[in-house]
């Protein structure tokens, strides 16, 4: 069969976490894929990096964004970062050229994701971005497939790695919040500015992409109410298990019919006292969990590591193994055209479940 060959950009915790993952799994990921699975050209902004895995298989390009155009790549695998910049210059580039994009990008595509989706859609490629949303855990592929036939009816969960290891190891050890978000960041665990993971905006990035799956609502970042933990003391967590609670960062969307009229979106993220004996109190670590609740399958969670460089490379491989199948649905599940514009639900709305 005709190898897909892919172009891999970007070679930090998750690009080279995907050459390891070929390395280690490549004839079991062929199999799966009917196809073999080449990487024809990889690209960073430090050539001369030790990343701990061998590029000398590759050709080098020196201009990232200029990957999309070369005749031997069929697929880009966009591993840099970013909503904007060469991240976003470079998507672009390759569903104008006709290429299929696989990202790990949230902030792009809670940014840019419609117009990129449009393109893909008006090309007849894919774009798929499970490594997006909750590192390792297949929970875009759960929404869009195992929940398919269902009314989502909440969506809700810990979306952010690195905020969920510091809050459980404050808890777990009484350590310094700045001190744990350290060691975070140097787990490979936190965004290039870890700004973005404790002040809920990477959380935030995440529930949109959910939202807009699960609700078949056009993605608006901008509508969802954010705060983050950055004014978590250790006295905070002491006084909060004092009282048998635990505290977690939860994104947490769901409709709103209250009005009587259309519905409308609820999409908010902020830290939250959880009871000891609720099922997200025990999430501990890097780990994500994401629970759906579906009009006809019930209650689905989903739990798993949400970052880092092995996890974050399964969910890249299982989308480039899908592509290779031959599978381009529309990214969204719905064509872009179809997406409702749900008005955001108010401020201080109460779920009262
Ligand atoms: P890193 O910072 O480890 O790696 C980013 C890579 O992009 C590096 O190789 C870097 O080059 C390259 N790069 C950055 N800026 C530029 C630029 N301006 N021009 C050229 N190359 C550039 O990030 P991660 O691997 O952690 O994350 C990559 C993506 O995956 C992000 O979108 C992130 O949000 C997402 N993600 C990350 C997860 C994780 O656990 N880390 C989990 C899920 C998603 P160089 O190495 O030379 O500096
Ligand atoms: N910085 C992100 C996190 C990476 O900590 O969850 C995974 O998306």
């Amino acid at each position: 069969a005709e190898p897909l060959r892919i172009a891999l950009a970007g070679l930090g915790t998750v690009g080279a976490g995907v050459i390891k993952l070929i390395e280690a799994n490549g004839p079991l990921i062929e199999k799966r894929a009917g196809r073999p699975i080449r990487i024809s050209a990889v690209s960073a902004r430090d050539r001369s990096k030790d990343r701990g895995v061998d590029l000398s298989p590759y050709v080098w390009e020196d201009d990232m964004t200029a990957m999309a155009e070369r005749d031997d790549v069929d697929l880009v695998v966009e591993l840099v970062g970013g909503s904007d910049g060469p991240a976003l210059t470079l998507a672009r580039n390759a569903l104008h050229a006709g290429k299929s994009l696989v990202t790990a990008n949230k902030a792009m595509i809670a940014h840019h994701g419609l117009s990129l989706a449009e393109e893909a859609e008006k090309r007849g490629v894919a774009l798929k971005f499970e490594a997006a949303v909750a590192g390792g855990i297949p929970v875009v592929k759960g929404l869009r497939e195992g929940a398919a036939a269902n009314e989502i009816d909440r969506i809700y969960g810990i979306l952010n790695g690195t905020c969920n290891y510091v809050l459980s190891t404050m808890e777990d050890t009484g350590r310094d919040f700045g001190d744990v978000l350290k060691e975070a960041q140097e787990l490979g665990y936190a965004e290039a500015d870890p700004s973005f993971d404790i002040e809920g905006v990477d959380a935030a990035h995440k529930l949109a992409i959910l939202s807009a799956i699960a609700y078949g609502a056009r993605v608006d970042f901008n509508a969802i109410d954010m705060s983050g933990i950055t004014r978590i003391r250790a006295a905070d967590i002491a006084e909060a298990a004092s009282l048998g609670y635990v505290i977690r960062l939860i994104g947490m969307a769901d409709t709103d019919h209250e009005a009587g009229g259309a519905p409308r979106l609820f999409q908010r993220v902020q830290p939250y006292l959880v009871p000891r004996d609720h099922p997200l109190a025990a999430v501990d670590g890097p780990t994500n969990a994401v629970v759906l609740e579906g009009n006809f399958v019930g209650r689905l969670l989903f739990q798993g590591a949400g970052a880092g460089d092995g996890p974050t490379a399964s969910a890249v491989m299982a989308d480039i193994i899908d592509i290779a199948r031959g599978e381009e649905s529309a990214p969204f599940s719905i064509p872009v055209e179809q997406l409702d514009r749900l008005e955001p639900a108010e401020s201080g709305h109460r779920l009262n479940r």
